[in-house]
């Protein structure tokens, strides 16, 4: 069974009829050609597909497209910051850079969350962009060429 669905990916809106199984990840990159989001795992494990889905860091791999009809989303080629983006080059928070798409996006999600005051499993009291606070809210976002010294420093850099 097929579903036209609409959806407004870094402020282009694209309609695309899928089968009513296809994920969110194979609608943006094998029917829209939007190729920023990376599939690592395909199940939730690794955070290389996280975009922002109406505005909320979400695992396009998990997510089904026809469960989001009209959703805004921004990948991390749309995503409008600036200073995440030099962050992550000052701190040589990536090597070969296939994950980096899925982090900078998780990493906006972040620095949202904590400024909105979103307790974590680590929080005591108020929420503070710690080491602690960053490595626990980027647990889901795996990085095999283990730049994560580089991601935290970025991330706290962008934050402050
Ligand atoms: S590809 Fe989605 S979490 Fe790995
Ligand atoms: S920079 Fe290579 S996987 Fe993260």
């Amino acid at each position: 069974m097929e579903a036209t669905i609409t959806l407004t990916v870094d402020g282009q809106r694209r309609t695309v009829t899928v089968d009513t199984r296809t994920t969110l990840l194979d609608a943006l990159r094998d029917r829209l050609g939007i190729m920023a989001p990376k599939k690592g795992c395909d199940h939730g494990q690794c955070g290389s597909c996280t975009v922002l889905l109406d505005g909320r860091r979400a695992l396009t791999c998990l997510a089904l497209a026809v469960a989001h009809d009209g959703a805004e989303i921004t990948t991390a080629a749309g995503l409008d910051h600036d200073a995440l983006r030099q962050a992550f080059q000052d701190h040589d928070a990536f090597q070969c850079g296939y994950c980096t798409p899925g982090q900078l996006c998780s990493a906006a999600g972040v620095l949202d969350e904590l400024a909105a005051g979103w307790p974590s499993s680590v929080t005591e009291g108020e929420p503070v962009l710690s080491d602690q606070e960053i490595r626990e809210r980027m647990a889901g976002n795996l990085c095999r060429c283990g730049a994560y010294v580089g991601i935290v420093a970025a991330i706290k850099a962008a934050g402050r």
